[in-house]
């Protein structure tokens, strides 16, 4: 349930509020005039058919991509655009569809990427990232038999692991998951989402895009519709059904 930041006249606080967020690629309309809020505390599931612009709204937080217009408001601060390294310093985290792991890179470097701790000025701190490494993967419950294998020898499930870790890791207030069970197993699913649950129970926003909707109405509390890159619907997940979300996804009159 979402423990939503409360001020004094104790109205909720969004984390992030987006405002208006366009994006085109040539003439495909991929994001139009989008408007959403994300509270720490809760599971915000993003649905919505193929091309429906849910992956390009995760890449303009991210900073993958940038808006053509529209506004990212994070705390107190309004942004046009983000670049990676912007949005994580501000503590927005993201698990991309296709992971961006480095297949040829081991578990450790894969966490660390681009973040290695060094020491005497320019020397990788190999012993520090072993141990942090180990202990993020601890915490999170991913086993992982060797932390320096290879990841493009890991399993699918495992690999989703370490892509989590790598996002957890980094810190921050709003972690994003672009599909994180798409292609995995029973089993493996289960534990991605137990770990998206600990992530909400420690008071991180979670943004969870999917496919899924028998998943989606198991762990989200709030659901929103996108369909042909707008908002169709922001709906309380205990008050919808499946039903009533696949006829936004498929275009019937919007509901909440
Ligand atoms: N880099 C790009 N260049 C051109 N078109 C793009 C690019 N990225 C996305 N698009 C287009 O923008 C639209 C939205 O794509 P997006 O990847 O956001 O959809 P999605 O909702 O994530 O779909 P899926 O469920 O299949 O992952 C699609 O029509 C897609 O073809
Ligand atoms: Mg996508």
């Amino acid at each position: 349930m979402a423990q939503k930041q409360q001020t004094a006249n104790s109205e909720p606080e969004p984390v992030i509020k987006i405002t208006h967020l366009s994006k085109s690629f040539g003439n495909i309309e991929a994001l139009l005039n989008v408007s959403l809020e994300i509270y720490a505390g809760e599971i915000l599931a993003i649905v919505g058919d193929n091309g429906a612009g849910k992956s390009t709204l995760s890449k303009l937080l991210s900073g993958a991509l940038t808006p053509d217009n529209g506004q990212i408001m994070v705390g107190d601060k309004s942004y046009s655009s983000m670049t990676p390294g912007k949005a994580i310093s501000l503590g927005i985290s993201t698990v991309y569809q296709d992971l961006a792991l480095v297949d040829c890179r081991d578990v450790v470097s894969n966490i660390f990427l681009g973040r290695e701790p060094v020491y005497a000025g320019f020397l990788v701190d190999k012993r520090r990232m072993q141990k942090e490494a180990a202990q993020v993967l601890q915490d999170l419950q991913i086993n992982i038999p060797s932390l320096h294998t290879p990841v493009g020898l890991l399993s699918g499930g495992q690999r989703q692991g370490v892509a989590v870790a790598r996002a957890v890791f980094q810190g921050g207030k709003v972690i994003i998951f672009d599909e994180p069970t798409a292609a995995m197993g029973l089993q493996e699913s289960a534990k991605v989402i137990k770990l998206l649950l600990k992530l909400r129970e420690g008071g991180l926003a979670v943004v969870v895009i999917s496919h899924n909707l028998h998943q989606v109405f198991k762990i989200s509390d709030r659901i929103c519709v996108m369909r042909h890159g707008q908002v169709a619907a922001i709906c309380e997940t205990k008050y919808s059904s499946p039903k009533e979300i696949v006829g936004l996804i498929m275009g019937a009159a919007a509901g909440v």
